[in-house]
């Protein structure tokens, strides 16, 4: 997660306590206490946007004026492959369109956000982007970003460390908490580029309320729903790669959620 200076004075003041969560994300309170149910929010997705150089950064710019434009999106989450390599100039550059989003916005890295040529191969991603890993709660529900990178492997299985990292949240989240998990290697049941150990990693949240988990990597639309779980992918929001389904529709996603329930939509961004 990273804000902007303004966004996190403007969150200080508007949630209070919850600002001080948003800045310790490994500090929440022991017990987690969920006073009356979820609310209603939406909150919109972009993926894969691959910027390459300045020329590049058009069709996200356009993204981020119409997100800003609906006033409903409470924050955006920014689902990996931001770069095309991992070079600090191109997750730079990403980094100064992205950060014209009004609102609050999350991250979680991609494959080709790894620079594999550094001696810290995420370097220059958290040196812009900030954590790898991020939990954040909003209207009753948890949303937990999730590194699922294998340097820059295209199919992964999730890493045990972040295995442990996922223990340790559940441990301190209510069970009948609604959870968003967000991450760049997908888990839909039927997509390609599954996640290798996803069946493992969706048994971890056996007792607990998974209700959504958004990835990207697949540049595609899909919606599946399976045990009370919806999994998206989405169409790359770039002009420097297509999508692997043969669509020719780029653009961002949009979650609304209300009570535990999720609906979805994509929406298409002509650059
Ligand atoms: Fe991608
Ligand atoms: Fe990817």
């Amino acid at each position: 997660m990273r804000l902007s200076r303004r966004q996190f004075i403007g969150l200080i003041g508007a949630a209070g306590l919850a600002g001080c969560a948003r800045t310790g994300l490994d500090k929440v309170a022991k017990m987690d206490v969920m006073p009356g149910g979820p609310g209603r929010l939406t909150f919109a997705s972009i993926g894969d946007i691959h910027v390459l150089d300045a020329r590049s950064t058009g069709i996200v710019n356009r993204a981020v004026d119409m997100i800003n434009a609906r006033e409903d999106v409470r924050f955006t989450v920014i689902l990996g492959d931001l770069a095309t390599d991992g070079q600090y100039v191109e997750l730079n550059l990403a980094q100064t369109s992205l950060a014209r989003l009004e609102k609050p916005r999350f991250t979680v890295p991609g494959n080709h956000d790894v620079n594999m040529r550094a001696k810290n191969i995420y370097g220059n991603y958290t040196k812009l982007f900030g954590d790898l890993d991020w939990r954040d709660e909003e209207e009753g529900w948890l949303f937990m970003g999730i590194d699922s990178t294998n340097d820059t492997k295209s199919d992964v299985s999730i890493r045990p460390d972040q295995l442990d990292w996922i223990e340790k949240q559940l441990e301190k989240t209510n069970k009948s908490r609604p959870i968003a998990l967000m991450t760049h290697h997908p888990f839909n049941p039927q997509t390609k580029y599954r996640v290798i150990n996803a069946d493992e990693v969706l048994g971890m949240f056996a007792g607990h309320n998974l209700k959504l988990i958004a990835a990207g990597h697949f540049h595609g639309n899909q919606e599946e729903q399976s045990d009370g779980i919806l999994f998206t992918t989405t169409a790359c929001c770039s002009s420097t790669r297509d999508n692997h389904d043969g669509t020719t529709a780029k653009g961002f996603r949009l979650y609304h959620l209300d009570k535990d329930k999720v609906t979805t939509e994509f929406v298409e961004v002509v650059a």
